[in-house]
């Protein structure tokens, strides 16, 4: 039984419940997101990384991250992040989890994958960065699946993304539909129970489990916040990039209501008609405008 209710809460606080609750979750993760299929197919990738990369390379010249630097951000245990490596980027994982951040270290090192790793609340990604690596920049900067729904300020989230962009770099973004978080997810029918937009509240969740794996965390309690689209929208653009792409989508990589569907891929729909009237992700492709030659006449 998961109970959600609202409340407020300054962000340290709620932050650094929701790094309890990550931690605690990584132990069940790694035995549960099946690392060992990297191991044993030098090809494999993860299902999310698989679905995002078609969308995310239509926007790379050249149409591969091949020699890109990538810039991976809330990269949990790492299985994305590899994935990312496998498509041809060089890859620097940012995480707050220090135990994901262990669990994704490893994971590269036994695929003999040569990754940065860097330990930091996303909101201050930048100056993390900078303080490990040097005033890097990155040709793509790429979150998916889980991501921005725990954090509370986008308009700071935006800033971070567009500062380790390098000039014309490219954003990626798929995550949870706003929609979709307005349902419990123990409801049997669709039925708007919590705010589409910012209300200046955080759902305060307790839930004793998590969506890999059948054990119980032993930090359940974390606090998510809504974003509508256009919040998200507006912080990316507010940050100075120019959003290229934004779509929809009708199905989702984990379980979000025991009544899915499990479509064989890694995917989950939502069944019969509700498949049409829930939007289950959305995606948004953001880029940092290219610097202009001054030229002079
Ligand atoms: C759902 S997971 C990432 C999704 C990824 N698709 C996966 O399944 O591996 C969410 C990640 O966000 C991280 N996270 C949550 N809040 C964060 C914050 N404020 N700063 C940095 N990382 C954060 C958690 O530690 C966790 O690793």
């Amino acid at each position: 039984m998961v109970e959600i209710s609202r409340t407020r809460i300054g962000w340290d606080d709620a932050r650094d419940a929701n790094r309890a609750n990550w931690d605690s979750r990584v132990a069940l993760h790694v035995e549960a997101y099946g690392l060992e299929r990297f191991a044993e197919d030098p090809d494999h990738v993860s299902s999310v990384v698989r679905d995002d990369l078609p969308v995310l390379t239509a926007f790379i010249r050249g149409g591969s991250l091949e020699g890109l630097t990538l810039a991976h951000l809330q990269c949990h245990i790492g299985s994305d992040t590899v994935s990312l490596a496998r498509a041809g980027a060089s890859v620097t994982g940012v995480d707050f989890s220090a135990p994901a951040l262990a669990a994704a270290s490893a994971l590269g090192e036994r695929l003999g994958i040569d990754a940065t790793w860097v330990e930091t609340d996303v909101l201050d990604a930048r100056a993390a960065v900078t303080a490990q690596l040097g005033p890097v920049t990155y040709d793509v900067v790429y979150t998916s699946i889980g991501t921005i729904g725990w954090l509370e300020d986008l308009d700071r989230w935006a800033a971070q993304i567009a500062g380790l962009l390098a000039d014309g770099g490219v954003f990626y973004i798929r995550d949870g539909h706003p929609m979709l978080y307005t349902l419990h997810d123990d409801d049997e029918a669709p039925l708007v129970r919590f705010p589409y937009f910012a209300t200046g509240e955080a759902l305060d969740t307790y839930d004793a489990a998590t969506y890999a794996g059948d054990g119980v965390v032993a930090s359940p309690r974390s606090f998510e916040f809504p974003h509508a689209l256009s919040e998200v929208a507006q912080a990316l653009t507010g940050a100075g990039l120019a959003l290229e792409y934004l779509g929809e989508g009708r199905t989702l990589p984990w379980r979000f209501a025991e009544r899915m569907v499990d479509l064989g891929d890694g995917n989950f729909a939502f069944p019969g008609d509700e498949e049409a009237m829930i939007p289950c992700t959305f995606t948004m492709v953001a880029r940092k405008p290219p610097q202009r030659e001054l030229v002079s006449c």
